[in-house]
């Protein structure tokens, strides 16, 4: 869109959040409020906005630095003020549009509408605005005709002016040079002591300016987070639209009230979610894989065609035709290649597992790699801490490992070679070598009938 830049306003505490952390910096599906709005002022075409920070700059300019230009407001004296501290990067002929870090809902379209109305029309400001059936908190719309007429903060309302739905979404587009003379103007003579941004609007007015308003329909998208209330509520409404695109793009959601998928998660076509099922972060599932129920997967990877029951993992790469589960952990480093069948109550972590090699039951294998088509017995534990070092286990190709082996690393076992259940493997084991590491076994004949009388049963 020509000439156009965006003024994020994010320097405010959130006070009514009661938290440590920046009201921006709140995650909602899994990303921080400030970056759906950077990402939604992206797909209309602004590459770099600047965004008004402050209270928990640190944090907030660390997360956003590479996408944004920052611009620094010490005290926070309100919209006015913030908006002030950017005036030195604006120009004159330019269509400034003014959005706050705190409204994730917005959608790009809506941005469109917006902005293409307020440079047809060629007015001074367009506010854009919704309905709501609750409008406590927000500012309200006085319109003169299709003219806006004033914007009256809640606060400063009579009641009367309360009873207004129509409501402003704290969302504008500026003619550069009418917001640069009008926030000259501006004063903090109101019942908060701040600098109304809204203010502007009665400037304006008052020197015959024309000004507009351009309403939403969709007034999800003007809830603004104040609390962790309107958090949760924006949660519940931008999970639905996640699941919605979802559907629509070919993935079965069996139960979607029990599905949560982030933000940043990709699903190929033909991809199924059972219930009670949460992707996380960068997770990304390729075609015909089956996940869940009951499966936690953060930044994930998982192959066509894989099936993950009942598992929890984070930060692993599931190969294609994997079966996984039920009741598996997956720790970060785990990378399992095609057709690996990991099975119940077993952990891997930082572990690289080659192609048709099996983990079936009760196992831990921690620092480890282990080659093709090798078979891991019940219960197998790799001893990587001797309590200060992590240490690496190497199992080859075709590898036999026996139940309940204890290999204790560093130690390898080459290919084709066989551990006999129970061992405690310290030395390597050559290839195509049996170990067995156990005393034999003693047999005392008739023993139980000499202890008749002693022992029940
Ligand atoms: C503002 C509007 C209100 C509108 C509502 C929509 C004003 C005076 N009121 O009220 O009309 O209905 O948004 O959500 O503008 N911020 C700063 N510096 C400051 C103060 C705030 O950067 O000094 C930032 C906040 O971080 C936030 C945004 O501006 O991202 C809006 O501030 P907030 O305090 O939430 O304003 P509201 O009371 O919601
Ligand atoms: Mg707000």
């Amino acid at each position: 869109m020509p000439n156009l830049v965006a003024v994020i306003m994010a320097a405010g505490k959130g006070t009514r959040m009661k938290s440590k952390l920046p009201k921006v910096m709140h995650s909602l599906a899994g990303k921080p409020l400030i970056e759906h709005v950077l990402d939604t002022v992206n797909q209309v075409g602004i590459e770099r906005p600047l965004v008004i920070v402050g209270h928990g700059r640190e944090v907030v300019e660390a997360r956003i630095n590479a996408r944004a230009q920052i611009v620094g407001q010490i005290e926070q004296l309100g919209t006015g003020h913030a908006v002030m501290q950017v005036l030195p990067y604006l120009e004159d002929s330019q269509t400034i549009l003014v959005l706050s870090g705190d409204q994730p809902l917005l959608k790009p379209e809506t941005l469109r509408a917006l902005i293409e109305l307020h440079q047809a029309q060629e007015v001074s400001a367009t506010v854009l605005t919704a309905y709501m059936d609750q409008p406590f908190g927000y500012g309200r719309i006085i319109e003169n005709g299709e003219n806006l007429f004033k914007i009256i903060e809640e606060k400063d309302a009579t009641n009367d002016e309360r009873k207004i739905k129509k409501i402003n979404t704290g969302t504008y587009c500026f003619k550069g040079s009418a917001l640069k003379e009008a926030l000259a103007k501006i004063s903090n003579q109101n019942t908060q002591g701040e600098y109304y941004l809204t203010e502007v609007f009665d400037i304006l007015l008052k020197q015959g300016e024309k000004m507009l308003t351009y309403c939403t329909a969709d007034n999800y998208e003007a809830l603004g987070i104040n609390s962790r209330g309107q958090l949760a509520e924006a949660e519940a409404i931008f999970r639905e639209r996640i699941l919605e695109h979802w559907m629509a793009e070919g993935v079965t959601l069996v139960d979607p009230a029990s599905t949560f998928i982030d933000a940043e998660v990709k699903l190929a076509i033909d991809v199924t979610i059972l219930p009670f099922t949460r992707l996380i972060g960068k997770t990304q599932i390729e075609e015909d894989a089956v996940i869940g129920p009951q499966t936690s997967l953060e930044n994930c990877t998982v192959g066509r065609g894989s099936e993950v029951t009942y598992t929890v993992a984070k930060d692993a790469v599931i190969g294609e035709r994997c079966h996984i589960g039920p009741f598996t952990y997956l720790r970060p480093g785990t990378k399992l290649e095609a057709e690996v069948k990991v099975g119940d109550f077993v952990e891997i972590k930082n572990s690289w597992i080659e192609m048709g090699s099996k983990v079936p039951h009760l196992s831990y294998i921690g620092d480890a790699h282990i080659g093709k088509s090798t078979n891991i017995g019940a219960g197998t534990i790799t001893c990587n801490y001797d309590g200060v070092n992590k240490h690496h286990t190497e199992i080859g190709n075709h590898a036999f490992i026996g139940s309940n082996t204890n290999l204790v690393a560093p130690v390898e076992v080459g290919d084709y070679a066989v551990t006999g259940a129970g061992s405690t493997i310290t030395k390597n084991v050559p290839a195509e070598a049996l170990a067995v590491e156990r005393s034999t076994q003693v047999i005392k004949e008739h023993w139980r009938l000499s202890r008749k009388g002693e022992i029940g049963g």
